[in-house]
Formats: C-alpha cells, sequence, structure tokens
C-alpha cells in the first residue's frame, strides 16, 4: 500500500477504503473531458445564440417542437464523438471496490454506462431516449419517420427527447432512489456539479445531515464547498483516477 496519491489526504484514503456505501452525484464536469461541453458553458456554432435555459422547456417545445428536436440531435451527435474519459472509468472501477454503490447522475449523455458503470440512477434522464410527448411512455420513432420531431407511432403526437426540463418534475423512482442512496452512505462524493439546480443540488447536504462524509470533486468553488470535509480541487479526469488509485 504505497503512499497517497498527490492531494489525497490519508484520512481520506483510509475512510475510503473502510466505507461499505459510497454515493456519487455527477454533474456536466465530468463529461467536460470528454468534449461534451457543460451545461453553463457558452454554446458553440449554430446554437451559440441560443440559451439552454430557453430551449430545455416544455415552453420552447410547445413554442417550436421542431427547433428544440434538432437542438438535443445537436447535442446527441456531440455526446456520439464522445468517449468515457478516465473520470468515468475511475468511477466505474470504484464501483467494483465498494460493497453498495450508487452512481447518481444529472448527466443525459449516457457516458457512466459506457464506461462500464451499472448502479447509474439518471436524474434527468438520457438523451438517447425519447418518448411520447402526450402519454409520456418512452418510445422510439418508425425508421421511415422523417418529421422534424418525428411522431408518436401509437397516437401520432409529436416525440420529445426522455430528458427533464427545466420547471419540470423529476422522474419520481430515480429521485426516491437518489435521496435513498444519500441517507444511507458512508462516503459521498459531489463530482463536477455547480449544485445550482434543486433537487439534485440538495444531495450532498442530506448524505452531511445523514453524518456521511462528504468530498467535493472541482476545479472551481462552488456553494456546497464549505460544507464539505474534502475538496479536491481539480478536474474529474485527474482527481478520480488518483482518488481510485490510492485504495487499490
Ligand atoms: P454546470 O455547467 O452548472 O456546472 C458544471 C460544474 O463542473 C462547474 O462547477 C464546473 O466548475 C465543473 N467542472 C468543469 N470542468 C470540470 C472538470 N473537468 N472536472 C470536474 N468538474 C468540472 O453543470 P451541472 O452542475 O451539471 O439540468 O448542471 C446541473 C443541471 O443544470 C443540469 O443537469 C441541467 C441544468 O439545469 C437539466 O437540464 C434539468
Amino acid at each position: 500500500m504505497g503512499a497517497p496519491a498527490v492531494g489525497i489526504p490519508e484520512d481520506l484514503v483510509a475512510g475510503l477504503r473502510d466505507a461499505d456505501t459510497v454515493a456519487v452525484l455527477t454533474g456536466s464536469g465530468i463529461s467536460a473531458e470528454s468534449g461534451v461541453p457543460t451545461f453553463r458553458d457558452a454554446q458553440t456554432g449554430l446554437w451559440a445564440r441560443y440559451d439552454p435555459m430557453q430551449l430545455a422547456t416544455p415552453e420552447a417545445f410547445e413554442r417550436d417542437p421542431g427547433l428544440v428536436w434538432e437542438w438535443y440531435a445537436w447535442r446527441r451527435e456531440l455526446v456520439e464523438k464522445a468517449m468515457p474519459n478516465p473520470g468515468h472509468e475511475a468511477l466505474a472501477d470504484l464501483e467494483r471496490y465498494v460493497t453498495s454503490f450508487s452512481l447518481v447522475t444529472q448527466n443525459v449523455d449516457g457516458l457512466h454506462r459506457r464506461a462500464g458503470s451499472r448502479n447509474v440512477v439518471e436524474l434527468h434522464g438520457n438523451i438517447w431516449r425519447s418518448k411520447c410527448s402526450r402519454e409520456g411512455v418512452v418510445v422510439e420513432p418508425r425508421a421511415d419517420d422523417t418529421e422534424v420531431p418525428p411522431s408518436c407511432p401509437r397516437c401520432a403526437a409529436s416525440l420529445r427527447p426522455d430528458v427533464v426540463w427545466f420547471g419540470e418534475a423529476l422522474p419520481a423512482d430515480a429521485l426516491g432512489e437518489a435521496f435513498e442512496a444519500a441517507h444511507s452512505c458512508d462516503l459521498f462524493l459531489s463530482v463536477g456539479t455547480s449544485g445550482l439546480v434543486q433537487p439534485a443540488a440538495s444531495l450532498p447536504f442530506e448524505a452531511l445531515q445523514a453524518g456521511a462524509v462528504v468530498v467535493e470533486v472541482n476545479p472551481d468553488e462552488t456553494p456546497l464547498t464549505r460544507h464539505v470535509q474534502y475538496t479536491l480541487r481539480g478536474s474529474a479526469g485527474t482527481v478520480l483516477p488518483a482518488l481510485v488509485d490510492s485504495i487499490r
């Protein structure tokens, strides 16, 4: 057992090694090193003039379903080109070391599962799934449907991405699993999230109240920073592999 990697406190290494139950919350920061812009990064190219906050809403879809569908099609192309990075892979490794491991993500890019993570709770849905805008059921467009957006094969209403938009409720089962994980963990990692959007931003505070050790991994300070026991100030792609290496 060598000395912990640079910047990982010894008592954190011991705490992670002894933890039976670990919960992790990730945000778009963990996908930044895969080339997926964080939610609050400036949009690029054609979409530079649009504010995500104005597009990821039921009102925007109501007003211009084709524009919103095209924006998600652009984001799907971005994500399709992206590969999981060492941060995603380190969390998939960590899951193998820990008795009970929950990975709660705000990201809709599906990169955690592509990296091999198994117990993934997608709080904000998944950009690769579509659902009927009327019935809410997950359904894929017919292969020959060239409409934008395509229509539901069951009821002909427009399809929409199966992601949570601003002002919408989160999937109840995912939310329940996320709070259960925060309440029952020994150690909680908050990685790559600005901690600005509820209810996800409450999860680390729930873990703190339940007596867990909370660790933040972020190159920048967030509203959570001053409350946690450990701040690992750096990028997920560098810090997480070092953290997992320290308990191998
Ligand atoms: P944000 O864009 O708000 O925050 C990204 C965070 O990642 C910031 O704190 C950055 O400092 C940090 N960051 C950037 N690069 C990083 C790196 N390489 N490693 C680690 N951290 C890095 O994205 P989120 O917090 O995920 O919700 O935003 C949460 C939610 O806001 C999104 O899921 C979305 C939006 O409303 C919905 O769409 C419903």
